[in-house]
């Protein structure tokens, strides 16, 4: 079965396959409808279900935008609505789901629940955000980047702020995709070694500092994400604020960057919180290019996970 749980389980060949492939897709219908079907219908006849246990708008609409434009379709589950949500198990609502459907994406809390749905369904499944990781945004990221600046292999991406669910799939792509990753971030929130550790047993160059201004010297890439995210407690608001503020990007942040720095956040943004108006709206910002590319990524992931 061949399950998209990260980018570190995926073999760096067919991320590339990937990659390559969404790029394809994104300019095959360019300038069409969003309605519009491509021209390939690789997803004609299958059904896919998105189930979501946390809010989402991005992944939501480019999961089921994308997977209407190849032809397929979808239906969207509230974690909550489902007998999951009341004490059905995962193995048998995986069990389940893959008597009715061709492909199953998940957002949910815990990563083992992800584990346990792709042990158990007999369909593929991918990882839509786990409190773990973020696979799919950062093949949207890597995108991103290479249709601005080229190959990422060899470039230097400062992460500021918490070390959480999406800088760990920053690592895995790190050791993947063969860039070299700069977190900077307060030691209290500093990421889990183990993905530091894997990325470097692959060859990425990842270095942990303290000082923003610093990490982000020689940056082709500076990153940002939510200080709080939906995964932590809302107590830890005030003291993880207090924590990040230092590692806020704004345009003088920005200066120690090379010049012509990319900006990126996975969104949704705290405006004015992890980041400024004035860089989330600069001429260095690709924001809304990664919040589109979320949807040709996924594509791509979808026809992979299917052989179509
Ligand atoms: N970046 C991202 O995953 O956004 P959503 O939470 O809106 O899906
Ligand atoms: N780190 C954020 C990402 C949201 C897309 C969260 O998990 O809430």
């Amino acid at each position: 079965m061949t399950h998209f749980l990260d980018i570190d389980k995926t073999d760096p060949a067919d991320l590339r396959g990937m990659i390559d492939q969404a790029a394809a897709m994104k300019q095959a219908r360019a300038g069409r409808p969003k309605g519009a079907p491509d021209d390939e219908q690789p997803l004609k006849n299958r059904m896919v279900a998105l189930i979501f246990e946390k809010p989402s708008t991005r992944t939501r609409v480019s999961f089921d935008v994308g997977t209407r434009q190849m032809g397929g379709q979808t239906m969207v589950l509230s974690g909550s609505e489902m007998q999951l949500g009341h004490g059905e198990t995962i193995a048998d609502t995986a069990r389940v789901l893959s008597r009715y459907v061709d492909l199953i994406m998940i957002r949910t809390f815990e990563d083992d629940v992800l584990l346990e749905m792709a042990e158990h369904a007999s369909v593929p499944v991918i990882n839509g955000l786990t409190d773990r990781s973020h696979p799919c945004q950062i093949m949207a990221d890597i995108l991103t980047y290479e249709e601005h600046r080229g190959t990422i292999a060899g470039k230097k991406v400062t992460w500021c702020g918490d070390g959480n669910n999406v800088f760990a799939s920053f690592a895995h792509a790190a050791g993947q995709f063969g860039f070299d990753l700069t977190f900077a971030g307060p030691e209290t929130l500093d990421p889990e070694m183990i993905f530091v550790e894997e990325a470097r047993a692959k060859g990425a160059k990842v270095e942990i500092m303290r000082d923003p201004a610093r990490a982000v010297e020689g940056a082709d890439l500076v990153v940002t994400d939510t200080w709080v995210s939906m995964h932590d407690s809302q107590s830890a608001k005030e003291r993880r604020h207090n924590q990040l503020r230092p590692y806020q990007v704004n345009a003088e942040l920005m200066s120690h960057a090379k010049p012509d720095a990319l900006f990126m956040h996975c969104l949704p943004a705290h405006r004015g919180e992890e980041v400024t108006n004035e860089v989330m709206d600069g001429p260095q910002s690709v924001i809304f290019d990664e919040a589109e590319n979320r949807l040709h990524a996924q594509k791509a992931v979808m026809r992979w996970c299917l052989g179509v």
